[in-house]
């Protein structure tokens, strides 16, 4: 967050990034609700917004910390090498007919939401990382208007893509 290759206009970007993530949040638990059977976490999700507008970081973390263990991601689900030969196929023509005409940026532009080369993105964090990033991204934001278009098999064929594919 206080990286310091992001330019100030990058900086504010990422706070308006967060508020959108944490309201991701709310989808993101609804959906693994209906697939894991489990309780909502609508609580500690709302107390996480509250702590978000005070910046209280280190309350944030432990309700964080306490997420990930009773609403884990199940991140093998959406491996790239659990990709078939055709949602490669799509993944690489979501790529060039949409992704990627937004997402060219590098770090460091003066852009209030850059939509940064998600190759270059892919290969500065982990994987697990780079999935949370994916379907929080992906999502659809104001910018973006996507809203949730993706199913397991493309989201499994954009992990695919941008970890296991190099670019030419
Ligand atoms: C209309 C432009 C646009 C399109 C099309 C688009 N994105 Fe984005 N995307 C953005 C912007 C702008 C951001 C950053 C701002 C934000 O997070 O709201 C973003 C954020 C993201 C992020 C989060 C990056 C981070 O730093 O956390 C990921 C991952 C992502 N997009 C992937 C995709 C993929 C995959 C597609 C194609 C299915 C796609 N986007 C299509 C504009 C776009």
């Amino acid at each position: 967050m206080s990286s310091p290759e992001l330019s100030e206009v990058e900086r504010k970007g990422v706070n308006s990034r967060i508020n959108s993530a944490l309201g991701g949040l709310i989808w993101l638990n609804r959906e693994w609700a209906i697939v894991s059977g489990e309780d909502l976490q609508t609580e500690a999700i709302q107390n996480l917004i509250s702590l978000w507008d005070l910046r209280d970081y280190a309350a944030m973390k432990q309700i964080l910390m306490l997420l990930q263990k009773t609403a884990p991601l199940r991140s093998t689900i959406f491996q790239g090498q659990r990709a078939t030969k055709s949602s490669q196929k799509d993944a690489q023509k979501l790529h060039d007919t949409l992704c990627g005409v937004c997402h060219v940026h590098n770090y460091g532009v003066s852009h209030h939401l850059p939509a940064y080369d998600l190759w270059k993105i892919s290969s500065r964090m982990s994987e697990g990382e780079f999935l949370s990033r994916l379907l929080n991204g992906v999502r659809g934001t104001a910018s973006n208007a996507l809203a949730n278009p993706l199913t397991v098999s493309d989201i499994q064929g954009l992990m695919w893509l941008y970890l296991s594919r190099t670019k030419e």
